[in-house]
């Protein structure tokens, strides 16, 4: 439920210009509200070590390092960003993990295939590879 919330209220922010445009939001593939998305594959996970890296390089700003969540305001909006470690993300995704944390990072899809808020940028500049390197590391962070 609380989840549902938060990301009214982030796309309430939105909404209101400012901060997807300060936070230079780069997203423009995710598939339309209500269309089908394309069949999942599971990802390869043979690289958590390289999955830190990309991890740190391009998540942990927003998701916190370790991915346990961050918290910060932009323009007088305060913006939560939801802890996505495997003990946190397992409740959400159950025995799905895998396929469905890629559909996050890759499509911005949730677990129900809805889009999640467009402050999480669609990550199509990775391959499969680097996905399921990212997904791994994930699964690392208990
Ligand atoms: C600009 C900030 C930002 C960056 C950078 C970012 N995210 Fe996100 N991410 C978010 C926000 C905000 C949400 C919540 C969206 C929502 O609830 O609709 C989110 C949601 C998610 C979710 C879904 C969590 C859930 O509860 O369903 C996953 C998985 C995720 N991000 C992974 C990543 C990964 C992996 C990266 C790096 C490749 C990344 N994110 C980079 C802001 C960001």
């Amino acid at each position: 439920m609380g989840r549902f919330l938060s990301r009214k209220n982030l796309a309430a922010l939105v909404l209101t210009g400012s901060v997807a445009a300060a936070l230079g939001a780069c997203s423009s593939t995710s598939a339309a509200p209500g269309s089908p998305a394309a069949a999942s594959v599971a990802p390869v996970l043979t690289g958590a070590a390289d999955g830190q890296v990309l991890f740190e390089q391009s998540c942990a700003s927003c998701h916190g390092v370790g991915g346990v969540g961050s918290k910060f305001t932009k323009d007088n909006n305060t913006i939560e960003v939801p802890a996505i470690t495997f003990t946190d993300l397992t409740p959400v995704y159950g025995d799905k993990f895998d396929t469905l944390a890629a559909d996050a990072i890759v499509k911005g899809l949730d677990e129900t295939g809805q889009p999640l808020n467009r402050m999480m940028p669609r990550w199509t500049i990775f391959s499969d590879q680097q996905v399921g390197d990212i997904v791994a590391y994930l699964k690392s962070l208990k």
